[in-house]
C-alpha cells in the first residue's frame, strides 16, 4: 500500500468482526517490525501472540475481575509514575479518547468495547525486561508503532489498548510470561467490524492545533 494510505489510515479499531489473522501474516510483521531502532539495538522487546481458546479463556477471567470491581492494576505502574500533568490531562479533556462518545451520550459504547477487548480474535502482548530504564519503554513504543503501520500495510485494522494489559498476571498465565518480564502494552490485530457503531468515524478524536505543539527556533 502506497505509504500516505497507510499512514492516514491509522485510527484505532473498538470491534473487530470474528475472522482471525492468518497466523503466517501475524508472524510475518512481528518480524519485520524488528527491524525498528532501539537503544544501542537493546530492542528489549518480547511478543507474545494470544488466540483461540487461550485469548477466549484470558477474556472471560478478564471480564470477571472488571464485574468484580477489581482496580486495573498495569505493570507499568511499578515502574514508570502513572500520574499525569496538566498538560496531557487537559488534552484528554479536551480531545481524548472517549469526549466524543462521552458528547454524544454514548460512553457504554467505549466502556463495553474495552471490557470486551474489542472482540479481537489475536493479540499481542508485549513486554520489556522488568529491569529496564525508560528508554526501553520509549523503544517499545516504537516497535509497536512498526507493528501497526505493517498491519494496516496489510490490510488489517488495529487496537492498542492498556486496558488489555490492565490485569498482568492474567496475561502472564495465559501467555506464561516469564516473571521477570513487564506485561507493557497490547495490540489487538484483526478485521473491522464496519457494521459496529463503535467504529463510526464521528466518534474519531481530534488532535490539538498543531501550532500548540510545534515551535520552531532559530
Ligand atoms: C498506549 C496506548 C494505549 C491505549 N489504550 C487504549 C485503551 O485502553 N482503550 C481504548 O479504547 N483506546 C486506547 N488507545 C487508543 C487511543 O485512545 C487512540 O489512539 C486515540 O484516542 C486516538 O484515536 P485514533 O487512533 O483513532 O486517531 C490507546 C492508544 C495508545 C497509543
Amino acid at each position: 500500500m502506497e505509504f500516505n494510505k497507510v499512514y492516514n489510515h491509522e485510527r484505532v479499531t473498538r470491534k473487530f468482526t470474528s475472522r482471525k489473522v492468518n497466523e503466517k501474516l501475524l508472524a510475518k510483521i512481528i518480524q519485520r517490525a524488528q527491524l525498528s531502532p532501539s537503544l544501542l539495538n537493546s530492542q528489549p522487546w518480547k511478543v507474545y501472540m494470544l488466540t483461540g481458546d487461550a485469548l477466549s479463556g484470558l477474556k472471560k477471567e478478564v471480564k470477571t475481575q472488571i464485574d468484580n470491581n477489581v482496580e486495573p492494576h498495569e505493570d507499568f505502574v511499578k515502574m514508570l509514575s502513572l500520574n499525569w500533568d496538566s498538560y496531557p490531562s487537559q488534552n484528554m479533556a479536551a480531545v481524548g479518547a472517549s469526549q466524543p462518545y462521552f458528547f454524544n451520550n454514548k460512553m457504554e459504547l467505549f466502556s463495553e468495547s474495552n471490557n470486551n477487548m474489542f472482540n479481537a480474535q489475536d493479540v499481542a502482548f508485549l513486554t520489556i525486561p522488568r529491569t529496564s530504564p525508560a528508554w526501553s519503554v520509549y523503544d517499545l513504543g516504537i516497535f509497536s508503532q512498526s507493528i501497526m503501520l505493517l498491519a494496516l500495510n496489510e490490510g488489517l485494522s488495529i487496537m492498542p489498548a492498556h486496558s488489555m494489559v490492565s490485569y498482568p498476571e492474567l496475561v502472564r498465565k495465559y501467555c506464561k510470561i516469564p516473571e521477570d518480564e513487564l506485561v507493557g502494552m497490547a495490540i489487538g490485530l484483526g478485521y473491522q467490524d464496519n457494521a459496529a457503531e463503535v467504529n463510526d468515524p464521528k466518534f474519531y478524536p481530534d488532535r490539538l492545533p498543531f501550532k500548540k505543539i510545534y515551535k520552531l527556533i532559530k
